[in-house]
């Protein structure tokens, strides 16, 4: 790693606009320090808040982390009221600091499962934070990969429009923002588990063993100089100047 370039000396071109997280490892951190799970999901909540001050200092403008997939209501009932008890505490106790540094918070996923005070509060959240443009801070919570694809070609469906690569774009999720440029997963895992499938396409991943709670500055600098160091080429061949395919393939539907 010694001579990958630090986030100060890589070209704006090199550093991502989108940085999205899978925040794993939790558990883990907990056990290790024979501490219940929910404790490392506190800690979690902190690693979160360093990582949006380290996000607004480096001039990322849009952060994605994954809080809680379609697939995490199958632990144990305990975990997932801890989970959701602490989803309202984080809101109650971080929305107005977030709202202060100029942060827009999005909750993408699936409101349909969620209690009726959680989306009181994401809704709130999200319309109190409306106006604010110094960072784009999407929450993903009960989302799913599959999921998103679905509600989109469901809602494409509903209105009798076509399903193109384009209006299947604008009507994910995540649509208000482009797709990520680098995707981090700490916690060891070398998989997607659901995330943002449909987005993903030409994302950068970046695995660290580094559990979620221990993740800050540096591990995010690291990630981004690997991020720095990495030849994105899109379907074309190194070094070609942008916009110059070398044949035109079948535009995009
Ligand atoms: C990620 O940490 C947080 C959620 C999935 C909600 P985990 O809870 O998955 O932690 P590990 O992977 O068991 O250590
Ligand atoms: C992915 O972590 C989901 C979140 C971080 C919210 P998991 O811990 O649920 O993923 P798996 O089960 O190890 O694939
Ligand atoms: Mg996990």
């Amino acid at each position: 790693m010694a001579d990958l370039p630090t986030p100060d000396t890589l070209p704006p071109g090199r550093m991502p606009r989108h940085v999205a997280i899978v925040m794993d490892g939790n558990g883990r951190w907990a056990q290790k320090r024979f501490l219940p799970r929910v404790a490392g999901h506190k800690q979690g909540v902190e690693a979160l808040r360093r990582t949006v001050q380290a996000c607004m200092d480096r001039r990322i403008p849009v952060l994605t982390v994954f809080a809680f997939s379609s697939e995490n209501w199958s632990r144990p009932v305990d975990e997932v009221s801890g989970l959701m008890e602490l989803l309202a505490l984080a809101l109650a106790r971080e929305v107005p600091r977030l709202h202060q540094s100029g942060v827009r918070l999005h909750f993408p996923g699936d409101r349909a499962g969620l209690s009726a005070r959680v989306v009181k509060d994401i809704q709130a959240a999200e319309a109190t934070t409306a106006g604010n443009q110094r960072l784009v801070l999407n929450v993903c919570f009960n989302y799913g990969g599959r999921w998103d694809i679905a509600q989109a070609a469901r809602r494409l469906a509903a209105e009798g429009r076509e399903i193109t690569e384009h209006s299947l774009c604008e009507t994910t999720a995540l649509a208000h923002v482009g797709d990520p440029d680098l995707l981090i997963r700490t916690g060891g895992e070398m998989r997607i588990s659901n995330f943002l499938l449909w987005q993903s396409a030409y994302t950068e991943f970046v695995f660290t063993p580094c559990l979620w709670p221990a993740f800050d500055a540096l591990e995010l600098d690291r990630a981004l100089a690997e991020f720095g160091a990495r030849d994105r080429r899109f379907g074309q061949i190194s070094g070609q100047p942008a916009g110059s395919p070398v044949a035109a393939g079948p535009s995009h539907a």
